[in-house]
Order: structure tokens, then sequence, then C-alpha cells
């Protein structure tokens, strides 16, 4: 890719995003980061040969990035922005991958004119197998959707949102979902030791299970209901499990319940 990139926060998010690209299409001069911890940018220049700076202060006054990203934390996106409208004004593409941020705010600290793209990526981007949902305000250009498409293909699938009013049940899905299924991981192993299994063995199997399971609904093209029915034999062991999960008051009710306790927190952020 021949654009320039400005990656402001190079966090858990951040980080994952800016090794993708280096592997994925971006040159290193091509990318410069804002991070403040000095440990943490020595590193990252270190590591990925990229130009890491404390503050945007710093960066030379006729740099123009074609595309900025936003990843720092929600909480501090607001005394973020101003530093980088100049930007905005100038037509640099702002795409944030903020939980709960809206256009709307981008709009408020970056200006009217400033085209925005808000992003809802998940953390098995760090091994290019996330899932990204986008929205775009209408100042966005056709070749600006292109770049921040490419630029997030890079870690997985990218989906296009026409309403952002989803968003927050985007977040709560596939932004949060990733923890679920960790969650889902701790909490088979320890049924398993409940079960009598040696605490090592348990969270082996648990392990192994989840990402095995993980891994066929990647590669096969069934969905997840038909996978599930062809290991289901009438009257066997995995329909006994079931019987439990599929209960009235099994899993399905339970995750409703978590998906709009997320969502919620998601509008909650956006206020
Ligand atoms: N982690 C996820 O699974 C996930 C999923 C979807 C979306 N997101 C979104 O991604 C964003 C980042 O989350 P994260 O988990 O990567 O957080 P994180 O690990 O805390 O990363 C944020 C980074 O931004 C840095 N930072 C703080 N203020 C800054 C500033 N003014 N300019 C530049 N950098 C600054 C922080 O440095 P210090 O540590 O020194 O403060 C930190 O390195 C959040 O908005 C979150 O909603 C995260």
């Amino acid at each position: 890719m021949s654009a320039t990139l400005l990656l402001v926060g190079c966090g858990k998010m951040g980080g994952a995003l800016l090794g993708s690209w280096l592997e994925n299409g971006f040159a290193p001069s091509a990318v410069t980061a804002i991070e403040p911890n000095p440990e943490t940018g020595k590193a990252l220049s270190k590591n990925h040969g990229i130009s890491v700076l404390e503050t945007p202060v710093e960066l030379h006054s006729d740099y123009r990035p074609d595309i900025i990203v936003f990843a720092v934390k929600p909480q501090v996106m607001a005394d973020t922005l101003p530093d980088y409208r100049h930007y905005a004004e100038a037509g640099s593409v702002c795409l944030s991958i903020a939980a709960g941020k809206t256009v709307s705010f981008f709009e408020k600290h970056l200006g009217p004119n400033a085209p925005i793209v808000r992003a809802m990526p998940n953390t098995p981007a760090a091994i290019q197998q996330g899932i990204t949902a986008v929205y775009a305000n209408p100042n966005v250009t056709p070749e600006q959707r292109d770049l921040c498409q490419n630029s997030l293909e890079a870690v997985g699938e990218v989906v296009w949102l026409e309403d952002e009013a989803l968003m927050d049940s985007v977040t709560a899905v596939s932004g949060s979902g990733p923890a679920y299924i960790f969650y889902l991981a701790e909490c088979l192993a320890e049924a398993g030791i409940a079960a009598g299994l040696p605490n090592d063995l348990a969270i082996r199997l648990a392990r192994a299970t989840v990402s095995g399971s993980g891994a066929m609904l990647h590669q096969m093209t069934e969905d997840a209901a038909t996978l599930r029915e062809n290991v289901t034999s009438p009257g066997g062991t995995t329909a006994a499990a079931l019987e439990v999960l599929m209960a009235p008051n099994g899993l399905s009710p339970l995750l409703i319940k978590a998906i709009q306790a997320a969502a919620a927190r998601s509008k909650e952020l956006a206020d």
C-alpha cells in the first residue's frame, strides 16, 4: 500500500493492527505511531522500524497522513482528538476503533467535514482472524473506504454497516465476544475438574476442544447448527449434555442477557 498511516495509541489492539499492517502491505516508512509511553515507543521502533513519537506536536509541519487510526481508550479520546483536527479538516480519513464513540462524537471534535470511519475490531485480529464491523459518514470518499477496507482486511474479515445504531450490538457480539469464548474454555475445564479429571488434563482438553471447534467453524462451510448436529447422536452423551445447555433456562437466555448488558454498556460509553 502506498498510503501513509498515523496510528494514535499502540496498546493491545493498536499493536495488533500495527503488526499485521507491516506484515501485509504497509512499508515501515509509511507508518508513524504516537505512543506516550517511551518504553513502549522504543520497543515498537526497534521491533518494527517505524517512526514513533510521544506526542503529535513532534510531527513535521508538512506531514499529512492519508489515514489516522485512533486506538486509544474511549475515556481519553475527547482529550486526544483536538491535536488531530487540522489533519481531518485537510482531508485525512479518521478511523476509530474505540468502543461506544459515535461518528457524531468525532464530528464534534474533528469538525463537521471530517471523513470519519467508526470500526469495531476484535482481538483475533492479533492472529489475522479478526472480524471488524465498519460504518462511514458521508464525508468518506470511495477511495478512502477502500483504504480503510484494505487496512482492516490485514487483520481479518470486514463487514460494512449501513446503520450506525447496530454498532452497540456488534460490539456486544464480536467486539467483546472473544472473552466469552475464553470464558467458555475456563468453564469447560472447571466442569472437567468437577467430573474428576486432574487440573492440567482438564485445562488441556478444554483448550484444544474450544480451539479445534473454532478452527472447524473457520475452515468448514457448514453452519454452526449443522456442525453441532453432525456430532450429536440421538440418545448419546453429547445429546445428554445439550439437553441441559439447550433447556429453556440454558445457555441461550443467559447469552441474550450477557449481550444485552454489553450493548447497554456500549451505549453508556457513548454518553
Ligand atoms: N482490546 C480489545 O479487545 C478491543 C476490541 C475492540 C476495540 N477496542 C478498542 O481499542 C481501543 C484501544 O484498546 P486497547 O485494549 O488496545 O487499550 P490499551 O492497551 O490501553 O491501548 C491504548 C494505548 O493508547 C495509549 N495512549 C493513551 N493516551 C494516548 C494519546 N493521547 N495518544 C496516543 N496514545 C495514547 C496508551 O498508552 P498508556 O498505556 O501509556 O496510557 C496505550 O498504549 C479502545 O478504544 C477499545 O475500545 C479494543
